[in-house]
């Protein structure tokens, strides 16, 4: 293990990938002149042994003691959800998202929020003290228990934390990082992979929990290396659509709780305000009685979002039809196309096709075929579909209509916004026990759930 630590490590600055030598040309990306001799620090267990305490011994997991168990709460709700309940002393969270979308104005307003019981830190890489003050000053945040320091330099940020010994600390953001210990410049991946290495090592060893503020490049990925996914405990993407004012935080990755759930905020001249119903905001603007128009019930981790689905079928002029999605998978609606017409004779081969999911929301869950085919069929024969019922099922490539997941939590989120119809999977019906007062119409195929539309 020592001999191996002595050696150089070799890592592509572009891509990351590892080779044993200086070579000029990366043969994983192809790009010239990005290799690097990279030193991991000479400090005591530093970065490559991030859990190692003094003494190591196997132990029995009846005997471990669970002291980090106790979460801290005291950022909103919508964060709390989607940490899985409150944040995890000692975890590190990895907040990415396109520039200007709110990320600093989001840890601001939660290092607040914690600043009234546990102390905190806020270092910033790229805003000065007064640009910090500002946006202070916009949210109302008054401040004398907030803690702030504008740095990129880690081994001055780590003796700071030691100094003022924070329980929450706020790095934003690690891609303005830079190490000593590396000679690469702030922002490559041996950078980031050495700062982030460093601060995961400090917020296990203090049990202080810290959020890194990750920016994402062009093709939405984290820019910088994909191992820094691997390396924090969480992963949430802050995300919204241009022109739109409400904002969408995601858990991808959650060692602390589920990886599916979702806060919903809107952002205003005040910061961003938390979304307690999404549904309502996401079906607001409806016209009731559109053609192509369908509401789903859709879930989001342990809450139901109502969602509409609107698409627009016209006859195409070009020989290979246009097929435009925006917030649906484009395979999918290849695959639902196929299914309608091979089971319904229907003509979707010369005719465009637009799918969009209102206001910018993405749904990624199989349950929204049924809808999305609800809103085909409807969009092609020029039907306007009851505005108050909802569409939810999977289907399979017979055109069988599959049985989805918490039928009676989607049906009572509908019911409580006032709708009185839904047409669900014949599988899910038992499943709806102590359901709500809706007219409900069970559905096996799509032959069926046509039968049943107007
Ligand atoms: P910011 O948090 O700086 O984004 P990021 O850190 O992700 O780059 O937010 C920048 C945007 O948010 C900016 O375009 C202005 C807008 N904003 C508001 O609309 N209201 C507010 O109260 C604040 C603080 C920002
Ligand atoms: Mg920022």
């Amino acid at each position: 293990m020592s001999k191996e630590k002595s050696k150089p490590l070799f890592f592509c600055d572009a891509c990351g990938a590892q080779t044993v030598r200086w070579e000029g040309r990366c043969t994983a990306c192809g790009a010239w002149n990005t290799i690097k001799e990279f030193r991991p620090a000479k400090l005591p267990g530093a970065v490559h042994a991030p859990h190692a305490s003094p003494v190591s011994m196997p132990t029995p997991l009846s005997e471990v003691r669970q002291d980090n168990a106790q979460r801290l709460l005291g950022a909103g709700a919508e964060l709390n959800r989607v940490l899985g309940g409150g944040l995890t002393p000692g975890s590190v969270i990895l907040v990415a998202g396109d520039p200007g979308i709110g990320k600093s104005t989001l840890l601001m307003e939660t290092l607040t929020g914690f600043s009234q019981t546990w102390p905190v830190l806020y270092v910033s890489g790229e805003e000065s003290l007064a640009q910090l003050k500002q946006r202070a000053d916009r949210l109302g945040v008054v401040g004398d228990r907030f803690p702030v320091m504008m740095e990129n330099r880690l081994e001055i940020v780590i003796q700071a934390v030691e100094t003022s010994a924070p329980d929450i600390l706020v790095v934003d953001s690690i891609q303005t990082m830079a190490s000593e210990a590396s000679p690469s410049a702030a922002g490559t991946v041996n950078q980031v992979r050495e700062c982030a290495g460093r601060l995961i090592h400090l917020a296990k060893t203090r049990n202080m929990a810290v959020f890194l503020v990750g920016h994402v490049t062009k093709d939405g990925q984290i820019a910088g290396p994909r191992v820094l996914e691997h390396m924090v405990d969480t992963v949430l993407y802050f995300e919204g659509e241009r022109g739109h004012d409400y904002r969408i935080l995601r858990a991808v990755k959650n060692r602390f709780g589920s990886a599916n759930e979702i806060g919903v905020y809107e952002m205003g001249p005040g910061g961003l305000k938390e979304v307690a119903n999404p549904s309502e905001l996401f079906l607001s603007e409806r016209i009731q009685g559109a053609t192509g128009s369908v509401v789903f019930p859709g879930m989001e981790g342990t809450r139901p979002v109502l969602v509409e689905i609107q698409s627009l079928v016209a006859p195409s002029v070009f020989p290979q039809p246009r097929r435009n999605t925006l917030g649906w998978d484009p395979n999918r609606l290849a695959m639902l196309t196929a299914v309608l017409e091979k089971r319904l004779g229907l003509g979707f081969y010369n005719h465009d096709i637009f799918l969009n999911v209102a206001g910018g929301f993405r749904v990624t869950e199989p349950a929204a075929d049924l809808a999305v085919a609800a809103s085909l069929f409807a969009s092609l024969k020029n039907l306007s579909l009851d505005p108050g019922m909802v569409v939810v099922g999977e289907v399979g490539l017979g055109g069988e209509v599959r049985a989805v997941s918490h039928v009676a939590t989607r049906l009572r989120e509908a019911a409580k916004l006032g709708f009185e119809r839904a047409l669900l999977p014949e599988k899910s019906m038992k499943h709806v026990i102590d359901g709500p007062k809706m007219h409900l119409g069970a559905v096996s195929s799509v032959e069926e759930m046509i039968r049943l539309l107007p």
